[in-house]
C-alpha cells in the first residue's frame, strides 16, 4: 500500500516521503486513509487519501469538477478561513485515474474530530450552523454551473411514481406482504411530493445543495467542538436548501437507528430538532427565502416519504441498490422510516412552532 501511496504522492507532487498510513473507517462510502509524510526539512504533514468508490458514484470526473469549483469559490470568498484544500496535478487535475477502478484524491489532512451520532444538543446546533453557513458560502454560486451526479436526487414525485409502477408489476411477488406501507405512502404521496412539484415550476431558487447532511460530515475542533469545516462534497448538486436542512433532521433527530426493528423507539426528537434549526437558521435566515423557510418541516416529512419509499422500492424489486444484512432489512428500514415520517406530521404544528420561534429569536439578535 505504501508503494501506491508514494506513487500517488509523487502525480499531485507531495513534497517529502511518505512514512505511514492509517485507515479512517467511519465513511461507508469511500476507502479513506491518513497518510503521514516526512518533509524534506524533517518535519511531518498528514494527508487524506481517498480512493473514490466508483460503483456508487459513476462519474467521478465530473464530481471532482464540482469539488473544485465550490472549494475554489468558498476559497476565494474566505481567503482567512479554513477551507478543504485538494491537491492537483501538474496537468491541473485534483483527481488522479489509475486504471479501472482506482480513481484517487488527496486533500489536506485537518486535525478535528467527527461525530457519527451524537445526542449533544450544543453539537447538534453546531452541525446545524455549520450546514447553514455551507449553504451561505455558496449563496452567490450558480448552482446551474455544477453537474447533476445523481439526476433527480430528490425528485420526490418522480420516486414516488416509481414505487407505485414497481408495484404494480411485483417482479419479486413480495406486494402482497407489504400492503400496509403502500396504503400509508399512497395517503401522503401527494403531499410529501408537492415540494418538488413546486421546484420543478420553478417556485424555490436552484440552491447549491450538499445531499450528505451528516454530523461526520463536518470535521469538528478537538477542544472548542465548533465546526471547521463541512467535508463529503461528492454529492454536491443542485437543488433544494430545505432538503439539505431535511435529511439532516431525519437523520439526527431520529431517537433510533435507521434500521431499529422495534419501532416503539423510533421517534422525532424535538429537543434535537430545535437544537439543530437554531444553528441552521441562525445562519439562513437573511439568505432563504419565506418560501423556503416555510417548507422546512414539510421538507423533513417529505425527505423520510422518499427515503421509505426508496427502501420500500428496493424491497419489492429484490434488494438491488441498499446492501441489506438479512431478508427483510429493506422492509425494516422501510417501516422505521415511515413511523419517524408519522411522528414529523403528528408534531407539525409543533415542529412549525419551533421553527418561526427560531426565527424570530435570530432576527431580534
Ligand atoms: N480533510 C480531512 N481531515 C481530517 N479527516 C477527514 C478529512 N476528510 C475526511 N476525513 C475523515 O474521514 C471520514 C470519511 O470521509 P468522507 O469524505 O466523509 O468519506 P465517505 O464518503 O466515505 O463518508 C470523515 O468522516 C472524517 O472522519
Ligand atoms: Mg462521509
Amino acid at each position: 500500500m505504501l508503494d501506491t501511496i508514494k506513487k500517488i504522492g509523487e502525480t499531485f507532487r507531495l513534497p517529502g516521503e511518505p512514512d505511514s498510513y492509517d485507515v479512517i473507517t467511519n465513511g461507508n462510502i469511500n476507502a479513506t486513509y491518513r497518510v503521514t509524510y516526512r518533509n524534506p526539512d524533517g518535519s511531518r504533514k498528514n494527508y487524506i487519501f481517498q480512493r473514490i468508490n466508483t460503483t456508487v458514484f459513476s462519474n467521478p470526473v465530473q464530481i471532482m469538477q464540482n469539488i473544485d469549483l465550490v472549494t475554489t469559490h468558498i476559497r476565494t470568498k474566505y481567503p482567512n478561513e479554513r477551507t478543504l484544500h485538494f491537491h492537483h496535478t501538474a496537468e491541473g487535475k485534483n483527481y488522479i485515474s489509475a486504471g479501472e477502478n482506482a480513481f484517487w484524491r488527496v486533500m489536506n489532512w485537518v486535525d478535528s474530530i467527527t461525530f457519527d451520532t451524537c445526542d449533544d444538543l450544543s453539537v447538534i446546533e453546531a452541525t446545524g450552523a455549520a450546514f447553514g453557513r455551507f449553504q451561505n458560502q455558496l449563496s452567490d454560486f450558480d448552482g446551474a454551473k455544477l453537474f447533476e451526479t445523481i439526476p433527480d436526487f430528490h425528485n420526490t414525485k418522480k420516486r414516488l411514481d416509481t414505487l407505485f409502477a414497481h408495484v404494480a408489476e411485483d417482479p419479486c411477488g413480495r406486494v402482497s406482504t407489504v400492503q400496509d406501507e403502500i396504503a400509508y405512502i399512497e395517503s401522503v404521496r401527494e403531499k410529501a411530493g408537492a415540494l418538488s412539484v413546486r421546484y420543478a415550476n420553478g417556485e424555490f431558487p436552484v440552491r447549491v445543495t450538499h445531499n450528505d447532511t451528516k454530523s461526520n460530515n463536518v470535521l469538528f475542533d478537538r477542544e472548542t467542538k465548533m465546526p471547521i469545516v463541512v467535508i463529503d462534497l461528492d454529492t454536491v448538486m443542485p437543488g433544494m436548501a430545505m432538503y439539505d436542512f431535511g435529511d439532516a433532521v431525519r437523520f439526527i433527530a431520529n431517537t433510533a437507528a435507521e434500521d431499529e426493528p422495534d419501532l416503539q423507539r423510533v421517534s422525532f426528537d424535538t429537543a434535537k430538532f430545535r437544537a439543530f434549526c437554531k444553528g441552521f437558521i441562525g445562519e439562513v435566515v437573511s439568505g432563504l427565502t419565506q418560501p423556503e423557510i416555510d417548507s422546512l418541516v414539510l421538507a423533513s416529512f417529505s425527505i423520510t416519504i422518499e427515503l421509505a419509499s426508496r427502501f420500500l422500492d428496493d424491497y419489492i424489486t429484490g434488494d438491488k441498490y441498499f446492501k441489506v444484512n438479512y431478508p427483510e432489512h429493506n422492509l425494516v428500514r422501510t417501516r422505521c422510516q415511515l413511523a419517524l415520517a408519522k411522528d414529523i406530521l403528528r408534531k407539525q404544528d409543533a415542529l412549525e412552532q419551533i421553527v418561526r420561534e427560531t426565527v424570530r429569536a435570530v432576527s431580534e439578535k
